[in-house]
């Protein structure tokens, strides 16, 4: 395989007027799965969660993997794919084998699963592919600011993520399906503390791999998941009369 610059900015367009696309959806309404399906009406085929995020999620770790794994010759050489490995892979093999077997969440909506599978077959391609076999660094790329401080978002992002998600999961016990007041870490500053995380971490990914494949993906995060945050903020206002009123919903102290 070699690379087609051409494609690149095909699918890195596509994946923005997506992102497009999806804020003008969520913003008015927001995604049926989770909390947000008790109020709309309910899709009739469901997985459960656990199975559902995995099925979903394991192609953004599976095809990149793969695409690494059948390069010839096969090696970690150039460090796009060594950044591959480390970041991308590493993310996607957290949500893929790791997530999915603590989650508490409920069964999700078989609709919802397919465009998830869609993308995450769509993205991993898309990042995979450029990383391996486009992305060209200067040898000391690793020194370099915008890999220094990418990478320390990246870290930072993914660390808030996964104590965010962790937080959420305490809420409940095994079982359980009812919503309480996430309380502690980010939550003490944001509603969608989980997202806050998800988002610096792709915009880190994104500036180190200084990529518009990664851009363009942290940018569609944004879009997918910044209107999500903003619903649930409101179904806890909403929903809690004690729900702490200095909260914001996404981005601390602003918004
Ligand atoms: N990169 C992307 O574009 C993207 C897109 C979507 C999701 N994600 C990531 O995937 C992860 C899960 O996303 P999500 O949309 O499912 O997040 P979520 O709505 O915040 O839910 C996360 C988990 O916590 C449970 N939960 C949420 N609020 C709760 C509360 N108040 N009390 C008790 N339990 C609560 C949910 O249960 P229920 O399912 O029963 O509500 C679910 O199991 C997040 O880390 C997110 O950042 C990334």
């Amino acid at each position: 395989m070699q690379c087609f610059p051409s494609l690149v900015l095909a699918l890195s367009s596509l994946l923005g007027a997506l992102a497009l696309l999806q804020l003008s959806l969520y913003l008015r309404v927001p995604s049926r799965y989770g909390k947000h399906e008790e109020r709309l009406c309910r899709p009739r085929g469901r997985l459960p969660a656990r199975c559902a995020w995995f099925v979903q999620e394991l192609p953004s770790f599976l095809v990149p993997a793969l695409l690494l794994a059948l390069r010839s010759p096969p090696r970690l050489e150039p460090l796009g794919c060594r950044l591959l490995c480390c970041l991308f892979c590493w993310h996607y093999f957290y949500r893929t084998f790791i997530y999915p077997f603590f989650t508490r969440g409920r069964p999700f909506p078989l609709q919802l699963l397919f465009f998830g599978t869609l993308f995450c077959v769509y993205n991993g391609f898309l990042q995979g592919y450029y990383l391996i076999y486009c992305a060209e660094y200067p040898n000391d790329w690793c020194t370099d600011i915008r890999f220094t401080s990418g990478l320390l978002l990246f870290l930072l992002g993914m660390g808030i993520n996964i104590h965010s998600d962790l937080l959420l999961r305490q809420l409940r016990k095994p079982g359980e399906v009812t919503y309480k007041i996430p309380q502690g870490g980010l939550f003490t500053y944001v509603s969608g503390a989980n997202y806050f995380g998800e988002i610096v971490e792709w915009f880190g990914f994104a500036i180190a791999t200084w990529s518009l494949p990664a851009f363009t993906f942290a940018f569609f995060t944004l879009c997918c998941i910044g209107p999500r945050a903003y619903h649930h903020h409101r179904y806890y206002l909403k929903t809690f009369t004690d729900y702490p009123k200095s909260r914001k919903a996404l981005i601390p102290f602003v918004f």
